[in-house]
C-alpha cells in the first residue's frame, strides 16, 4: 500500500481525486488542507470517513507542521493541488495568491526535499512530486492555435502568474536538486462540488435562485472545458506512469464561448427544473463589465498524454454538463451548507480531534 500526500484535498479537484483514489486504489491518503473558504470536507463524501483517508488541517506555508507530517506518515509521493484558484479574487486581492501559490509551493518543495534526501536510494528513485497546474500559465490565444508542452509561459493575471512562478520553482527543484517532479497543466474543470464563484456553478445557482446571470463583456471568451473526474483520472495516470521531469497538458477538446456555456446551462435547467413562472432561464442573462485583462481564449493540445500514457477524456461536454446540472439539482444540502457557511464547521463536527 502506497502513502500519498495530497495537498488541497478539500478543494474541488482534490476532493474528486481523493474520491477516485479511495474507490479505485488501496493507497493511504494524507490530505493536507488549510480549509480556506474554498475547502469543504463535505465534498469528500464517504471517502472522507474511510480509514485510508487521514486529514490534517495544515497550511502549506507552515514548514514545521509539514516536517511533522513527513515524519509521522512517510509518503511515497506528493500530489500538490493546494492553491488560491480564482482569477477574480486574484484581481481584487493578490496577496494570498503570492503567499500560498508561491511561498507555499516553495515551503512544500523544501520540506519534501529534506524528507526525500533522507530516503534510501530505492526510495529516492521511486519518489514523485506531482505539481498540479493550469493552462493559464501560457497566456491567451487568438482565434487559432493551441497550447502544448512547448508553449512559452506568458501569464497575464495575478492568479496565472503565481501559478507560473510555482511551476518554475518545481522545475528548478528538479534541475538543481534532482527531486523527481512532474507537472500537469490542465484546462478549465467543471463538475460536482465546485465552489460557486466559478462560471458554471455560479450560473446554475443564480439561475435556480432567479438571480441575474452575469456575463463578462460580450461572452465571447473561449475556455476548453474538462470534467473534473477526467482530470482526476489523468492525474492518477501521470502520477503513476508519467516520466519524471516531464510536463503534460490535459484538456477536454471542448472549446466553448462563455455564452455557449450559459445557454447550454439555461436549456438544461429549462428541461430538468423549469421555472415556476414559465419563463426561460435565458431571460436572466445579464451583460456586465468585462474582467480586467480578461484572457480571450484557452485551448489545449492533449496529444502527448494521449500518445504516451493512453489518456482520453471519458465525458464529452454534452454528457458531462448534463450530469453536472443534475448533480447540483440532486444535492441541495451541499449547496445550502455552502451558502449558509455551515460547511466551514464540517471539520469540528466530523473530524474532532483528528485535525
Ligand atoms: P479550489 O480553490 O477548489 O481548492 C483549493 C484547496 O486548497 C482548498 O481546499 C483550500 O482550502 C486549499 N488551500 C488553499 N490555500 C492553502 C494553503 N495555504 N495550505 C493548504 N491548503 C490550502 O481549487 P481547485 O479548483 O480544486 O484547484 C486545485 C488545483 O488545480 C489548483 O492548484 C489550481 O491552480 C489547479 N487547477 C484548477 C483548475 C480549475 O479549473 N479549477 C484547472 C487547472 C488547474
Ligand atoms: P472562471 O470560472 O472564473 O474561470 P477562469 O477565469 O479561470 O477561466 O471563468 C470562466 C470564464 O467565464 C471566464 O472567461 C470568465 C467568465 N465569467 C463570466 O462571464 N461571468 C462570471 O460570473 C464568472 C465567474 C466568469
Amino acid at each position: 500500500m502506497k502513502t500519498v500526500f495530497i495537498t488541497g484535498g478539500a478543494g474541488f479537484i482534490g476532493s474528486a481525486l481523493i474520491r477516485l483514489l479511495i474507490a479505485e486504489s488501496d493507497w493511504r491518503i494524507v490530505n493536507i488542507d488549510k480549509l480556506t473558504y474554498a475547502g469543504n470536507l463535505e465534498s469528500l463524501g464517504a471517502a472522507g470517513k474511510d480509514a485510508r483517508h487521514i486529514f490534517s488541517q495544515t497550511d502549506i506555508c507552515d514548514r514545521a507542521a509539514l516536517d511533522t507530517l513527513f515524519a509521522e506518515y512517510p509518503p511515497d509521493g506528493v500530489i500538490h493541488l493546494a492553491a488560491e484558484s480564482h482569477v477574480d479574487r486574484s484581481i481584487h486581492g493578490p496577496g494570498d495568491f503570492i503567499e500560498t501559490n508561491i511561498t507555499g509551493t516553495y515551503t512544500l518543495l523544501e520540506a519534501t526535499r529534506a524528507y526525500w534526501s533522507g530516503m534510501d536510494e530505492a526510495g529516492r528513485a521511486a519518489f514523485r512530486f506531482h505539481h498540479v497546474s493550469t493552462d493559464e500559465v501560457f497566456g491567451s490565444l487568438g482565434t487559432t492555435g493551441m497550447f502544448t508542452e512547448e508553449t512559452a509561459y506568458d501569464p497575464r493575471s495575478p492568479y496565472s502568474s503565481s501559478k507560473a512562478a510555482s511551476d518554475h520553482l518545481v522545475r528548478a527543484w528538479q534541475h538543481t536538486y534532482g527531486l523527481p517532479t512532474l507537472i500537469t497543466n490542465c484546462s478549465n474543470n467543471y463538475g460536482p462540488c465546485q465552489f460557486p464563484e466559478k462560471l458554471i456553478p455560479l450560473m446554475i445557482l443564480n439561475a435556480l435562485a432567479g438571480k441575474p446571470l452575469p456575463i463578462y463583456g460580450k461572452g465571447d471568451n473561449v475556455r476548453d472545458w474538462l470534467h473534473v473526474d477526467d482530470h482526476a483520472r489523468a492525474l492518477r495516470l501521470v502520477f503513476e506512469r508519467g516520466a519524471t521531469g516531464a510536463t503534460y497538458c490535459i484538456g477536454g477538446h471542448n472549446e466553448k464561448t462563455n455564452l455557449e456555456v450559459v445557454d447550454t446551462l439555461c436549456a438544461l435547467l429549462d428541461k430538468l427544473s423549469p421555472r415556476a413562472d414559465g419563463q426561460a432561464y435565458a431571460a436572466l442573462k445579464t451583460y456586465v463589465a468585462d474582467r480586467p485583462g480578461h484572457d480571450k481564449r484557452y485551448a489545449i493540445d492533449a496529444s502527448k498524454i494521449a500518445r504516451e500514457l493512453g489518456w482520453q477524456p471519458q465525458e464529452t461536454f454534452e454528457s458531462g454538463i448534463e450530469k453536472t446540472v443534475a448533480w447540483y439539482l440532486d444535492n441541495p444540502e451541499w449547496i445550502a451548507h455552502v451558502q449558509s457557511g455551515e460547511y466551514r464547521h464540517w471539520v469540528e463536527k466530523n473530524y474532532g480531534a483528528r485535525s
